[in-house]
């Protein structure tokens, strides 16, 4: 069952986030669209289609994630979002269509598959850490299983993570003893103790209560200013105009629209999008 979470979602109206951002100058934003056009593209997705069933939910979809580039995905409940970051990395089969990291094509299995999936972080919208490792296990176990990092490095580089998501002082606690936020945080330092390519977050703060939206938020503005390349499903436009390079609009398994935030936001094409906006900026 999908709720819809239109209404639901801690929504805020556009001018609410121009104070809660203040702090993120343009600087970042541009410095990275600089670079974007200069490393060739990083995820491009050419004519994926993937049934589950009867049920088409990613029809032709045509995408191409550059390096350094800040992606939101936006739309209606059961539009296809978390399915399409879920083929990103392959937790789910296509049935049509190709999908190529860095000019490789998704391996189907074995070996290839889990160092593609290493290069491929993904942050979910339920926090997914293990409940019976700490906080420092969490991060250090991909390190030392999948990229055979040395546990001392592993470790060190752990805390370096915790530190910069702000959770440093929580390493030898475990999960239910920390905050949904901090939990959250912890997950993405794990993602990214992976050393990965691109960051996909599947509506990572719509399960927080709305005083721990911000600094989920804020380590994610962070990572983009820093260069990281993220796919992010979310309806938090605060994040999507401080950070986005461009908004992808999907409903029905469909790409209706790919536009800049500032255009999307105040000047969306599709009579699809326009409806869609309507009803969460009324919230
Ligand atoms: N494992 C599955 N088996 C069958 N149908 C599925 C499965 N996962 C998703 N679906 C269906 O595929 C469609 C797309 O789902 P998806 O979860 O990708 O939508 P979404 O845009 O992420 O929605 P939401 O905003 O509610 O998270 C929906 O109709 C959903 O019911
Ligand atoms: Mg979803």
């Amino acid at each position: 069952m999908h709720r819809d979470r239109i209404g639901t979602s801690p929504l805020l109206p556009p001018q609410a986030f121009d104070v809660r951002f203040t702090h993120m100058t343009e600087s970042g934003k541009e410095a990275r669209e600089a670079e974007v056009s200069g490393g060739g593209p990083l995820v491009v997705l050419e004519n994926v289609n993937k049934y589950y069933g009867e049920l088409h939910v990613l029809k032709d979809i045509d995408l191409t994630i550059h390096r350094g580039e800040v992606v939101v995905v936006i739309g209606p409940s059961g539009g296809g979002k978390s399915t399409l970051c879920r083929t990103i990395n392959r937790l789910e089969p296509i049935d049509g269509g190709t999908i190529r990291i860095d000019g490789k094509a998704l391996p189907e299995e074995g070996k290839a598959l889990a160092q593609l999936r290493a290069d491929v972080g993904m942050v979910f919208q339920s926090f997914n850490l293990f409940a019976h490792k700490t906080i420092l296990q969490n991060v250090t176990l991909g390190p030392i299983k999948v990229r055979k990092t040395d546990k001392t490095e592993a470790e060190q580089r752990a805390m370096e993570l915790l530190e910069r998501v702000g959770i440093a002082s929580q390493a030898e606690k475990y999960p239910a003893q920390l905050s949904g936020g901090q939990q959250q945080r912890a997950a993405i330092a794990r993602a990214l103790a992976m050393r990965p390519k691109v960051m996909l977050f599947d509506e990572p703060t719509s399960a927080l209560d709305p005083e721990m939206v911000k600094e989920v938020l804020d380590v994610m503005i962070n990572l983009a200013a820093e260069g990281m390349t993220m796919v992010v499903v979310t309806h938090e436009m605060g994040f999507a105009r401080a950070s986005a390079n461009k908004v992808v609009f999907m409903a029905d398994g469909q790409i209706v629209e790919e536009n800049t935030p500032g255009e999307f936001f105040t000047n969306a094409r599709s009579d699809r999008a326009k409806d869609f906006l309507s009803k969460i900026l009324t919230h």
